[in-house]
């Protein structure tokens, strides 16, 4: 059986750049706050109007088929991963086929969430599908455009100062070149904390989870209506009920365990120590978070590629963008041992290792 490999990467951000002072102008926040507890600079807010995940996901697309060497109609599966869809559904995977001029439909678009860790999850599965022979090329993206869903005012500011919009992009081809391509892939998940970075509602939920828990939350429903009109309410638009939320110190301690833990399965399942890494790639979650698993893990700092500086966390584009950052900046050589990993909402989180 062949191994995949990466054949192309791209990434896009938009152009707009909001700095920590900008954001100063819309809540009570500085720009030190943000600087010291995430490391976040500026990062970039998409156009309205203009721009989407299906748009951004697009370009950063285009950018991994022209590298890949192939044209758009050779195409023959998409996983478009995203918690910032540009509708509830359709999923973006079809949308950035209509965007890319895809007109074949002998093609297969899945749509897949698993927030920060989506990107994984999304070269797992292009790994299976490939190593299996069912498709020769599968164009894996991940992209968000969060900055049309967060709160801008002082109460969404915990969460909202962390996010950015951007979109990274691969092209996954079977490779018969021994020992290279995408070594193993590591998933891992546990709903025990699923409410505990979230964005609720608008939802269908209707408050089930919560009462299962024996909490009475107050979710804008009308606990009264018989059947129906519970997807979003005028209460959750009045009082700000449609946001992310998220128990940060809770995701920090958890990030910090399962980061190791996930990277050392990986690595000892290929016979292989961190030594042999040669650039590792955290998700973008905080670089608070990079710099802890870093120092755990004893890596080096050439052997470690961050930029949430420049783009704030972009979920399941954080990825794809610092990966292709890196090989634009000449960081990647052939055979060089690339080590990706994410954690984040779900809880959910992952790693893989890629022999370049
Ligand atoms: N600006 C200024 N003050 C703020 C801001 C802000 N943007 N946000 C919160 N504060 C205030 C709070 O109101 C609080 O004030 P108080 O003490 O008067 O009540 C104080 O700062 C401390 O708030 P905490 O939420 O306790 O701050 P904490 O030290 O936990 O840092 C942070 C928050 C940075 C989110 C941290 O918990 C963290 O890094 N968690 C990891 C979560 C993460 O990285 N999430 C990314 C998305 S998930 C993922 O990708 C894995």
């Amino acid at each position: 059986m062949p191994n995949s490999k990466i054949a192309g990467i791209g990434f896009y951000v938009p152009e707009t750049v909001v700095t920590n002072h900008d954001l100063t102008r819309h809540m009570d926040t500085s720009d030190e706050w943000i600087q010291e507890r995430s490391g976040i600079v500026e990062r970039r807010y998409a156009k309205p109007f203009h721009e989407t995940s299906t748009t951004l996901g697009a370009k950063a697309a285009e950018r991994a088929i022209e590298r890949a060497g192939i044209s758009k109609e050779d195409i023959d599966f998409i996983i478009f991963a995203t918690i910032s869809p540009d509708y509830f559904f359709p999923g973006c995977g079809v949308l950035m086929q209509r965007e890319l001029g895809i007109t074949k439909t002998e093609i297969g678009a899945l749509d897949i969430r698993n927030q920060c860790s989506g990107f994984i999850y999304g070269l797992s599965i292009a790994d299976q599908f490939v190593k299996s022979g069912m498709y020769k090329n599968v164009l894996l993206v991940g992209a968000e455009v969060h900055s049309m869903g967060l709160d801008f005012t002082t109460r969404g500011r915990n969460v909202s100062v962390l996010f950015g919009d951007g979109a990274g992009a691969v092209i996954i081809q079977p490779t018969e070149e021994e020992g290279k391509g995408i070594l193993t892939t590591k998933l891992h998940s546990d709903g025990t904390h699923a409410e505990k970075l979230a964005f609720i509602n608008p939802g269908c939920h209707s408050g089930y989870h919560f009462n299962q828990m024996g909490e009475d939350i107050d979710f804008g429903y009308d606990k009264d209506i018989e059947y129906g009109g519970r997807f979003l309410t005028q209460k959750m638009l009045d009082e700000g009920m449609i946001y992310p939320n998220m128990d940060g110190k809770l995701v920090f301690k958890t990030a910090v365990t399962k980061f190791p833990e996930v990277i050392m399965e990986a690595l000892d399942d290929q016979g292989l120590t961190t030594e042999n890494i040669d650039l590792f790639i955290p998700h973008q979650a905080n670089l608070r978070i990079s710099q802890f698993v870093q120092r755990r893990l004893k890596l080096r700092d050439d052997q470690v590629w961050n930029n949430i500086q420049r783009y704030g966390n972009t979920t399941a584009a954080t990825i794809p963008i610092a990966l292709s950052e890196a090989v634009e900046a000449g960081k990647v050589k052939d055979g060089d041992l690339i080590c990706i990993a994410a954690f984040g909402s779900g809880f959910t989180w992952g790693s893989a290792l890629i022999r370049w």
